[in-house]
């Protein structure tokens, strides 16, 4: 099928440029407060060498798998498993995975963008002054009256969305590798800023030593689960987006040696994250492990005392918000794709349709920080259900059976035409890998989130 089939949306106009978007896809939230937070608990050094491993042995594979399946049929997720069930003469139910996928999108979609809708908010905080001398509980009283108030967080997932859309509807080539091509250049120029800054203060080496000394006796059989979970988010495996990323690769390119720099780039990014909030966090005297109030609830009060804080909080907020746009756009793609391929709508519908499913649903993660803060289900929010949801369950079921597709139900004359690898041992590899290895992985890991294990 390599270099027949057309993409109807378009095409990558060179490999820097899927580098580049499938980077974009996978730097976001995920790396930037979540990483840095998990390392922090789970015994630094010990905890990044266990990533690192689960980044190689399980999400590389995975990220090769979902590439070569969407590049075989330059078709949308649904379409593509149903294209391809067909080509190996396999059960037609393996089409509910390419479903899986555009409904895990959306459904992530729909909080990271309030989430992200934050992360603008506090752009405009740190540049009016809001957090400059303020003490804990000041920043404190900003982040709960914030977060209290449907109306503003409506306001700010509604931007956020608004500007995923906008870029979305100019399709592949003018949309989604426009914005990457001007965004990341910026995300990585800011975070090397930042980085420079974080050198200079007094914590950094206490920082450094947080992050990478490694203290195995904090390692749990936990911590091992939750590296390979993070390895998936961060790596926007299991739901069809590099999937569809992939449906826009010319066939020509390694599919391999990309995976691996765009899960090298991802991981380096997530280690400068770390390198830049901990040293400000440990200088000012604060804790590492507050979890999700780390960036909101805590880094505003190193902003507001230290020398350059103002600049160095509008640009710390300013990285967030790009690189959650460039993952959220990832995020809605498959579903943009699949309302085209198969519904036949035109690009606009199919982002206008597909929006405001996902701005709606939004409403609802929205409503679960204020006035359905008491609103339980499984004793879980509607925010935090939703979290559980699709990324402990969705992504790894997701992954798993993608792994199982690539690996088992494939010819192997198709993926080994369609991975094109210079070295049959390099192929063999991937082979194990993809057969054994991801699908044992992924599997504890549900066990575990299921708590089987
Ligand atoms: N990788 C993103 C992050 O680390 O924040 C999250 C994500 C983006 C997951 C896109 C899945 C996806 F398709």
């Amino acid at each position: 099928m390599t270099g027949t089939t057309k993409t109807i949306h378009g095409e990558w106009s060179s490999r820097f440029a899927f580098i580049l978007a499938a980077t974009g896809s996978a730097v976001g939230l995920g790396n930037i407060w979540k990483f840095p937070y998990i390392t922090g608990e789970n015994g630094g050094g010990a905890f990044v060498i266990v990533y690192l491993l689960c980044v190689a042995l399980i999400g590389i594979p995975i990220m090769m798998a979902e590439t070569m399946l969407g590049r075989r049929t330059r078709q949308d997720p649904i379409n593509t498993m149903e294209q391809l069930t067909e080509e190996a003469g396999a059960d037609k139910n393996w089409h509910y995975v390419g479903w899986a996928g555009v409904s895990a999108g959306v459904l992530i979609l729909s909080y990271y963008s309030v989430i992200a809708g934050w992360a603008s908010a506090y752009v405009i905080k740190a540049f009016t002054g809001s957090f400059s001398n303020a003490n804990a509980e000041a920043i404190k009283g900003i982040f709960d009256a914030f977060i209290g108030s449907p109306m503003q967080l409506i306001f700010w997932h509604s931007l956020f969305m608004a500007a995923t859309m906008l870029i979305v509807v100019r399709g592949v080539s003018n949309g989604l590798e426009y914005a990457v091509r001007h965004l990341m250049p910026g995300l990585f120029g800011l975070m090397i800023l930042l980085l420079g800054y974080a050198m200079t203060t007094d914590g950094y080496f206490q920082g450094l030593h947080f992050l990478f000394n490694p203290d195995f006796s904090k390692l749990t059989s936990d911590s091992v689960l939750t590296a390979m979970g993070q390895a998936f988010f961060t790596l926007s495996l299991g739901m069809g987006a590099v999937m569809v990323y992939g449906s826009y690769l010319t066939a020509d390119i390694s599919i391999a040696k990309t995976s691996v720099i765009i899960a090298a780039i991802d991981t380096i990014v997530a280690l400068l994250a770390g390198l830049i909030i901990f040293p400000i966090v440990f200088t000012h005297g604060l804790h590492p492990d507050s979890g999700p109030g780390l960036i909101f609830k805590t880094l505003p009060i190193a902003f507001g005392s230290m020398t350059g804080g103002w600049l160095f909080g509008i640009l710390f907020f300013l990285v967030l918000t790009i690189a959650a746009l460039t993952s959220s756009i990832a995020l809605i793609e498959p579903a943009v794709a699949w309302l085209v391929d198969s519904k036949g709508y035109t690009r606009e519908k199919a982002c206008i349709a597909s929006g405001l499913v996902t701005w709606l649903l939004g409403l609802g993660t929205v409503f679960s920080f204020n006035i359905w803060s008491d609103v339980k289900l499984f004793d879980r929010t509607f925010f935090e259900l939703l979290d559980y949801l699709t990324a402990n369950l969705m992504l790894p079921i997701g992954g798993f059976a993608i792994a199982v597709f690539a690996g088992w139900i494939m010819k192997r004359q198709h993926s080994e035409q369609e991975l094109n690898m210079p070295n049959a041992q390099y192929y063999q590899l991937w082979k194990f890998l993809i057969c054994y290895v991801a699908p044992a992985a992924v599997f504890l890991v549900f066990l575990h989130v299921v708590g089987v294990l």
